[in-house]
């Protein structure tokens, strides 16, 4: 059987028109935006949205404002041919594909500058600037889009905290749903950039998700929040990885925990191998 055709759109007015035209006939649209690469954690995003939409677009930017410049961009793997067979054999309905002038045109001049959640102590420690070209592209892609719903994964905990706080901040009206998170065999989150990994350190990477898990059972099994975030932190770096943090957090707010009667915990981790930085986290309970 082969798959439906997909539409790609380069302008921001045919998107909007096709996006208008399928409300107009009473069907509803959901929005998945991604940089590429794509894997099966993007496809599942596509799928989730079935249950709450009837048209699915992804878009497809790889959004210079949220890198800095000793990061990925240029290096940051694009393979455009290959995501359009997989959201087509996905059955998704649209691929919005700006080139940069598109989105950033001669003149562009406004920032978004998110605070709350976009200055938890996590990411924004070792990535100062990065949400707020994060919250600038979404912004413009949900004010472009129009959709009734946006899905992003859960991956990105912190990013997706920071979306939904700008999303009501500026009344941008689509509901954003949060998608747990796609794993391989051996636990190692579903990440565009898991490319660059070794063979060596692919063996290696899983360790995240180990200690995260066990942590979490740890804590919901009644162990001291401080004690098992310290020790998780030491096995990761006896592992071989550089850590950055490994938090107990709030799993809305993203405020600092100290014991489960605080709320909901999120545990978070980033931790470098080699050139890598791998980001992950896990809920306790
Ligand atoms: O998570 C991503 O892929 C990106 O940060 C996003 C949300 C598509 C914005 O460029």
């Amino acid at each position: 059987m082969s798959a439906k055709p997909i539409i790609v759109f380069k302008k921001i007015s045919d998107m909007r028109r096709a996006v208008a035209q399928w409300r107009a006939a009473g069907e509803s649209v959901a929005l998945i935006p991604t940089m590429g690469a794509l894997h099966a954690g993007h496809v599942s995003l596509v799928e989730a949205s079935r249950a709450h939409a009837r048209r699915a677009v992804v878009s497809i930017f790889v959004n210079p404002t949220q890198f800095a410049p000793n990061e990925d961009f240029s290096a940051y793997p694009r393979t455009f041919e290959a995501d359009l067979a997989k959201l087509a054999d996905a059955g998704c309905d649209g691929c919005f594909a700006p080139a940069p002038a598109e989105m950033y045109p001669h003149g562009f001049s406004t920032k978004v500058i998110p605070r709350g959640p976009a200055l938890a102590g996590l990411e924004d420690r070792f990535r100062p600037d990065h949400f707020a070209g994060v919250a600038q592209v979404v912004a413009k892609l949900l004010n472009q889009a129009q959709a009734d719903c946006t899905f992003f994964g859960e991956k990105d905990f912190q990013q997706l905290a920071v979306i939904r706080r700008m999303a009501a901040d500026l009344d941008i009206p689509t509901r954003i749903f949060g998608v747990a998170t796609l794993r391989e065999a051996d636990g190692l989150a579903m990440s565009s950039r898991n490319v660059y990994l070794s063979a060596e350190e692919r063996a290696q990477a899983a360790t995240l998700s180990r200690v995260l898990r066990e942590s979490a059972e740890k804590i919901a099994a009644g162990a001291a929040v401080g004690d098992v975030t310290a020790r998780a932190g030491r096995e990761i770096e006896a592992a071989g990885f550089v850590l950055d943090y490994f938090e107990a957090r709030h799993a809305e707010s993203l405020a600092p925990v100290a014991s489960r009667a605080e709320g909901p915990i999120r545990l978070l981790v980033a931790a470098r191998l080699g050139r890598i930085r791998l980001i992950d986290n896990w809920a306790v309970g």
